[in-house]
């Protein structure tokens, strides 16, 4: 919740901070925008960004920076080996997790190829509340099985449990019992869960959940990608913690992990990313990837400039003005949604709407990709980019069976700080004309499809010829308005 409250008691994301740099962005018409579609073969992560009015397709390297972030750049130390601007990331990340080592690693699933290759091993399995996309693909690609313990609750669309992330503590002793801990490459908790919604770990499951795996012997992981999210949520739905300092929760989250990781796309608003511990030994082993693999230990594949602003958005991660942004907007983009009755994943989450497709779209069988429809009709209606997170983002069995996921969403990110309350109105009044109008979109298949993380390159196109049918049914809903 805002510290202001307005009158009407509406939750209004009211901006602390003000605009002084635009980017135009544009909004073609109808016709145009059916037409970018179809060259991106009905996938959105095609499309280019001049035909795109606002980009939802990812919070990730998109974020608006500060002037601090900006500012910081400037005094980047350009340098192979001993950057100054190294050792002053890594203190403020020792400042704020309290852990003793850091790796920098040009990105998140590259913290997740170091980590993969050093804790995996062949036959392995890695227990997590859920699975992020390039998360497992490491993980298989090292020869070891994902296994997901999420609450059953998180797996349902509409709930009021304000920790939908949290992992299910007896599934877990379940799955070390079966397993047997020596088969168990380690334990994963993902914060502000992406592919479930943006949903929450509350700080007492993190507790337990170490305190399992310490008793066992099993390493514990932290994914901090989303952790700005997670640590705002903490705050404003666990009373313990409603005056708990940010920094504080985020060192006391810390204190449960032997690994910290996270993707600076996301977290501190920069580009890069980096894995934190304070076991020496497991440090020098994972120390050995980063220059195969990254660049040298004091940039580890990112430009020194971008490892300047991360210091600072890291330490503005830290204020609450910061990290509530987010989710406020995506909880108005929500409530704009069901007060028209389409159905989206509640409690709000944080990172983005994410809209279930299987009721938007209930008459489009899981394997002719409802979401990955939905995404592809959200562009027509609106110009708004937004991404698939349903079955078109799995693999296939190795017997080219298709996997049908939990849930199907089509995700409408908020990158921080980017988007207005006028625009983000905008993105609702268009889904909610989509929603009255849905019985028109139609499924999608294959036409090129990769074999490893197929939704980013994947062509595909409709069943029949249902886009054009609803780009001329919004043409003569919306008269000559873009
Ligand atoms: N972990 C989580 C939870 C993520 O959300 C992401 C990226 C990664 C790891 C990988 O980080 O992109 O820096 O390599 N999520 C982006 C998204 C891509 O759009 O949700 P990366």
């Amino acid at each position: 919740m805002n510290k202001v409250k307005f009158m009407s008691g509406e939750n209004v994301p009211l901006e602390m901070h003000k605009v002084r740099m635009v980017q135009k962005v544009n909004l073609r018409p109808v016709e145009d925008r059916l037409k970018a579609i179809e060259e991106a073969g009905f996938n959105t992560f095609l499309l280019q960004n001049r035909d795109v009015f606002m980009d939802m397709l990812t919070d990730s390297g998109v974020n608006a920076m500060s002037q601090d972030q900006y500012a910081a750049m400037m005094r980047a130390d350009d340098s192979y080996a001993g950057s100054e601007t190294y050792y002053r990331l890594e203190a403020v990340l020792q400042d704020i997790f309290g852990m003793k080592y850091f790796l920098p690693a040009h990105q998140g699933r590259a913290c997740e190829n170091i980590i993969a290759q050093t804790l995996v091993k062949p036959g392995q399995v890695t227990i997590m509340n859920y699975h992020f996309t390039t998360t497992k693909a490491h993980i298989t690609l090292n020869g070891g099985k994902v296994e997901e313990i999420l609450t059953d609750e998180g797996f349902k669309i509409k709930s009021d449990k304000p920790f939908k992330g949290d992992i299910d503590l007896d599934k877990l002793r379940e799955s070390i019992k079966r397993n047997g801990k020596d088969k168990i490459a380690f334990v994963r908790i993902e914060a502000g869960t992406n592919l479930i919604g943006g949903q929450p770990v509350s700080m007492e499951n993190m507790r337990q959940v170490s305190k399992i795996c310490c008793a066992e012997g099993i390493k514990l992981v932290y994914d901090a990608s989303l952790l700005g999210d997670n640590l705002y949520f903490i705050k404003i739905r666990d009373e313990a913690y409603k005056n708990v300092d940010i920094i504080e929760i985020t060192r006391e989250i810390a204190s449960l992990m032997d690994i910290v990781y996270f993707s600076a796309r996301k977290l501190g608003s920069a580009r890069g990313g980096g894995i934190l511990c304070s076991d020496e030994a497991l440090f020098l082993k994972m120390r050995e990837l980063v220059p195969l693999y990254e660049g040298f230990l004091t940039y580890g594949g990112m430009s020194v400039r971008e490892m300047e602003a991360l210091a600072v958005g890291l330490q503005e991660t830290m204020d609450f003005d910061v990290i509530n942004q987010t989710p406020i907007i995506v909880e108005a983009l929500c409530n704009e949604l069901l007060k028209n009755g389409v159905p989206v994943v509640t409690p709000p989450g944080g990172l983005g709407c994410h809209v279930d497709a299987m009721e938007f779209c209930s008459h489009i069988p899981q394997e002719l990709y409802p979401a990955g429809a939905l995404a592809a009709s959200i562009f027509i209606a609106s110009g708004v980019r937004c991404m698939e997170r349903g079955t078109m983002s799995e693999q296939r069995n190795e017997d080219g069976s298709e996997p049908l996921a939990e849930m199907e969403l089509a995700r409408i990110a908020v990158p921080r700080r980017v988007f207005t309350l006028s625009q983000v109105k905008y993105t609702a009044d268009r889904i909610n004309w989509l929603y009255q109008n849905r019985e028109l979109i139609g499924g999608l298949k294959f036409v090129e499809e990769p074999k490893v993380l197929r939704f980013f390159f994947g062509r595909l196109e409709p069943i029949g010829d249902w886009p054009s049918v609803l780009a001329a049914k919004f043409r003569a809903d919306f008269g000559d308005s873009l």
